[in-house]
């Protein structure tokens, strides 16, 4: 079993290798956290979006959808509070001259005492057998406890240096802590400054009259000045939902781990506009509904967990990470943010227009609160992509690599092949291709031995493989191989759409939501 860094590792070379992701500007040696999504690539990332979309906005019948521009009023981010306060405390090292956020820091010296956590329950458990009581354990085992207490000390110290802006206590912290530079094992810190991260530019032509800019750092703003021009125009009544997907922009300092953490990535963001005093109600409601949408996938309940904020942005009265296993441990895939009316207040303010909702039943108006849902669609391809590779061992002694992607998210669904380049064989796959285009995404390969073909679609994560040989020239029958079963079955070329459809569909894999 490969180490969590070689999988990482194996992850990153697989996506290059098999046409998902490749690092922008190659050619250029590349741009730092800037990444290009592939022919297949963009196929899965188009499919999870549309996954997201059918959940949230297709099914929901009082939510709907936006696309608002990346560009907006400047005044925008002064109003949501971008410009003062979007910081991330920022350490150097002063011996490898790298640079950390402090918070990551403190955060990853916790994650090593939680692995601690899990050791000592890994271990009771293989003593206790059947008779495991976890939460018993944990809540009574004296070492666990003891991690336990650490770890919630010196989060809860972080939480408020970094809400008193108290940077000389997070420098105290991680020395008292001894923490060390990952790279190169040195203790010597400079101290911890803020650093905003929003990126400028400027609006026309002239340098004097150009207007300065921002690269919006988060889809919602866009769904907040919008909300009366929807509601009206859409005459929705609370509670009610805007969506939108679209790209981000980040001045991530600190941008190691691939698609994880990008300067430019997607988000897809929903803000659910709800009466004051039901926050509470709502929080649990889209805590649950979306930890469910990312269990239907069926990449495994235990990787996934909540992670409540001690420290809450500006704008929150309270928030939680579903956070997802990677192959670097548990890290933030999604957040769910109660916004309270912080940013419809904020752009009332500072636009003079009232952004309120007049309530018929009450007959009266208020500002509403916000539930939000916010989640990277970078990041979930990552989560979803390095969870499907594996490598199997095979009876035969001998192994596969298979990229076990959720069918109904895989780029390719079904790829045909030829037994042979003659006799007519490739007229037959080739016409099945034609019919079959129509409803999936499908790809012909004549090139190979068979066997060797399939290997490529297993890596490919190609849920069916469809062979045409010289029976079915006879009897219009094909075989077809499952991906993950390898099961192969044979079956008549006017089913295989229905074959295809049960185990791809949307609604199949949604309804599990249920
Ligand atoms: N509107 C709220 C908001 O933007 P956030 O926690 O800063 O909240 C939401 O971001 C999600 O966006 C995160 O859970 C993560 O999945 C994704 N995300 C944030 N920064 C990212 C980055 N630099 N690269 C890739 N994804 C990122």
């Amino acid at each position: 079993m490969a180490n969590n860094d070689d999988q990482f590792k194996k992850v990153i070379s697989h996506a290059k290798e098999y046409g998902y992701v490749f690092q922008s500007s190659e050619i250029y040696d590349g741009l730092s956290a800037v990444y290009d999504y592939a022919q297949n690539g963009a196929e899965l990332k188009k499919n999870i979006r549309d996954y997201w979309w059918k959940a949230m906005v297709q099914m929901h019948d009082n939510i709907v959808g936006i696309d608002a521009a990346i560009f907006m009023h400047p005044t925008t981010w002064k109003a949501s509070g971008h410009v003062d306060a979007f910081n991330d405390p920022l350490i150097d090292n002063k011996d490898s001259k790298k640079r950390y956020r402090a918070d990551v820091l403190i955060e990853d010296y916790c994650a090593k005492l939680e692995a601690k956590i899990d050791k000592e329950v890994a271990k009771a458990a293989k003593r206790f057998g059947d008779a495991f009581n976890k939460a018993e354990f944990v809540s009574t085992n004296g070492r666990v406890l003891g991690y336990q207490e650490k770890i919630d000390t010196i989060l809860s110290r972080m939480a408020k240096s970094l809400e008193n802006e108290d940077l000389a206590d997070v420098k105290a912290l991680i020395e008292e802590l001894e923490i060390a530079d990952p790279l190169s094992g040195s203790k010597n810190w400079t101290d911890v400054k803020q650093f905003n991260l929003m990126f400028g530019t400027k609006l026309g032509a002239s340098a004097d009259t150009a207007m300065d800019l921002y690269l919006r750092p988060e889809t919602a703003q866009g769904i907040f000045v919008n909300f009366l021009n929807v509601q009206k125009t859409g005459r929705m009544k609370i509670p009610f939902g805007i969506a939108q997907t679209g790209k981000a922009f980040r001045n991530e300092i600190v941008a190691r781990q691939f698609i994880f953490r990008m300067r430019e990535f997607e988000q897809m963001e929903m803000q659910f506009f709800i009466k004051p005093g039901t926050q509470k109600e709502w929080f649990n409601y889209w805590k649950e509904t979306r930890l469910k949408w990312h269990k239907s996938l069926g990449m495994g309940d235990d990787n996934y967990r909540f992670h409540d904020h001690e420290k809450l942005a500006h704008y929150a009265d309270a928030a939680t990470d579903i956070e997802f296993k990677f192959p670097f441990g548990f890290k933030e895939l999604e957040g769910i943010h109660s916004r309270t009316d912080f940013d419809l207040k904020q752009h009332e303010e500072y636009s003079g227009k009232k952004l309120q909702y007049f309530d018929h039943e009450d007959n009266a108006s208020y500002t509403p609160y916000v539930l939000e849902t916010s989640i990277g669609l970078d990041r979930m391809f990552l989560a979803v992509f390095s969870n499907a590779l594996v490598e199997e061992e095979l009876d035969n002694n001998t192994t596969r690599t298979v990229l076990k992607l959720p069918a109904v998210l895989a780029p390719v669904k079904a790829a045909v092949f030829p037994l042979v380049k003659k006799d007519g064989l490739p007229e037959v796959a080739k016409q099945i291709v034609d019919d079959l285009k129509w409803d999936f995404n499908v790809f012909y390969d004549e090139k190979d031995a068979v066997g060797k073909r399939y290997r490529r679609q297993d890596a490919n994560g190609t849920p069916f493989c469809i062979t045409v040989d010289h029976d079915t020239l006879e009897d219009n029958s094909v075989t077809i191989r499952h991906r993950d079963t390898m099961e192969q079955k044979r079956v008549k070329i006017d089913d295989l759409r229905d074959i295809i459809k049960k185990e791809v569909d949307v609604k199949h894999w949604l309804q599990k939501m249920k």
